[in-house]
């Protein structure tokens, strides 16, 4: 059975979808959508719209991650809030140590300075390792899961030992929901809009507690940066907002569309699709097993990857109905809130008569 049912989503017809790591189909309801336009050509209703969105959100995400909406910052791309967080971070800690694996998303982020880097294995011990090595300051990238194995870090037992080192930890959380995750003292999490948050590319969530040590760009801060000028004060702002995306390009329709999909995600919560997406790969994981296909390896895994057979493998599950993600020499099926069983059983089927 399904989490949410296939009639609320657009999915690609006649194919079965396990990509949602990659990137969640758009919803069917478009009620978002001409609310926002409709809004938009209202001159006196559009504020009170873009603030109630503002509020909806961030309180919505500070429900599912039980922390203060004041914590909450909206970014118009997940790349840019995790490259804006570090570089904060940086210039209060100038002589740190960058703790991040050689593979997977948030290591692609560094800031332009020189900072030593402590390269890790992407495993739990790879990163316990490197904080236990760790002397001085020290920052830890991560993501909820590894991009390339699917594997799941234990980011509560990671958070903490950083913790008990006095380093921070900036996590990624745009593939995975993290249901038993909350904000902590040292921890900053971000995660992309288009991902398991279910809402469109072009926007991205940030949340900072508030004892996260980051600086301002001296001398380059706007007051002006985010989606509610404080025009009345002309002072920083106090809280995570002012982190926000800024400028007159905020992408309100997209925030719009992340309510919508926050919205129902929330209505089902993020440990029931954590349970339903588990439940999925963990069987999908099963059948694969008896089929020739090296599987690679996955703790509590929400995403099963496996070694790619053959050059072009995604086009040609593409081509067979069967949407995934293929490249750097793996396959990588990801279930979501909208997957059943009937479409692992079809996907193992079809593998099977690809490799066959
Ligand atoms: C784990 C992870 N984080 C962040 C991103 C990038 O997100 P955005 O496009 O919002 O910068 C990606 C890719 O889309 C990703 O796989």
């Amino acid at each position: 059975m399904e989490l949410i049912g296939k009639q609320h989503y657009v999915l690609p017809e006649g194919k079965i979808y396990l990509n949602w790591a990659a990137s969640c189909p758009a919803l069917a309801d478009t009620s978002a959508f001409f609310e926002y336009r409709k809004m938009k050509s209202l001159n006196r209703e559009k504020n009170a719209y873009y603030d109630f969105l503002d509020d909806e959100v961030r309180s919505l995400v500070g429900r599912l991650f039980q922390c203060e909406s004041s914590r909450v910052f909206i970014a118009a791309n997940a790349t840019s809030a995790l490259l804006d967080v570090l570089d904060r971070w940086l210039l209060r800690h100038p002589n740190s140590t960058i703790i991040k694996t050689r593979q997977s998303y948030p290591s692609l982020v560094l800031a332009g300075q020189a900072v030593q880097t402590h390269w890790v294995h992407a495993t739990d011990a790879g990163y316990l390792e490197a904080i236990a090595a760790c002397s001085g300051t020290g920052i830890v990238l991560i993501e909820g899961c590894d991009y390339l194995s699917g594997r799941r870090y234990d980011i509560n037992a990671i958070q903490a030992a950083a913790a008990s080192k006095g380093l921070s930890v900036i996590l990624d959380a745009s593939q995975w929901p993290a249901p038993n995750l909350h904000l902590q003292e040292n921890m900053a999490i971000i995660f992309a809009g288009h991902k398991w948050a279910g809402g469109p590319n072009g926007i991205a969530i940030g949340m900072i507690p508030e004892s996260f040590p980051l600086d301002g760009r001296s001398g380059t801060e706007s007051l002006n940066r985010g989606w509610r000028l404080p025009l009345d004060t002309f002072s920083f702002k106090p809280t995570a907002a002012r982190l926000d995306a800024g400028g007159g390009g905020n992408p309100y329709l997209n925030l719009a569309l992340l309510h919508q999909s926050l919205s129902l995600l929330a209505s089902v919560g993020r440990a029931a699709v954590e349970n339903h997406v588990v439940e999925l790969a963990t069987s999908l994981r099963s059948k694969l097993s008896h089929l020739n296909v090296q599987l690679l390896p996955a703790n509590r895994a929400s995403m099963v990857c496996f070694q790619m057979p053959f050059a072009d493998f995604g086009s040609a599950a593409e081509d067979h109905g069967l949407i995934l993600t293929s490249g750097l020499g793996r396959v990588r099926l990801s279930p979501a809130p909208f997957s059943s069983e009937k479409d692992v059983d079809d996907a193992v089927a079809i593998i099977e008569r690809m490799i066959s």
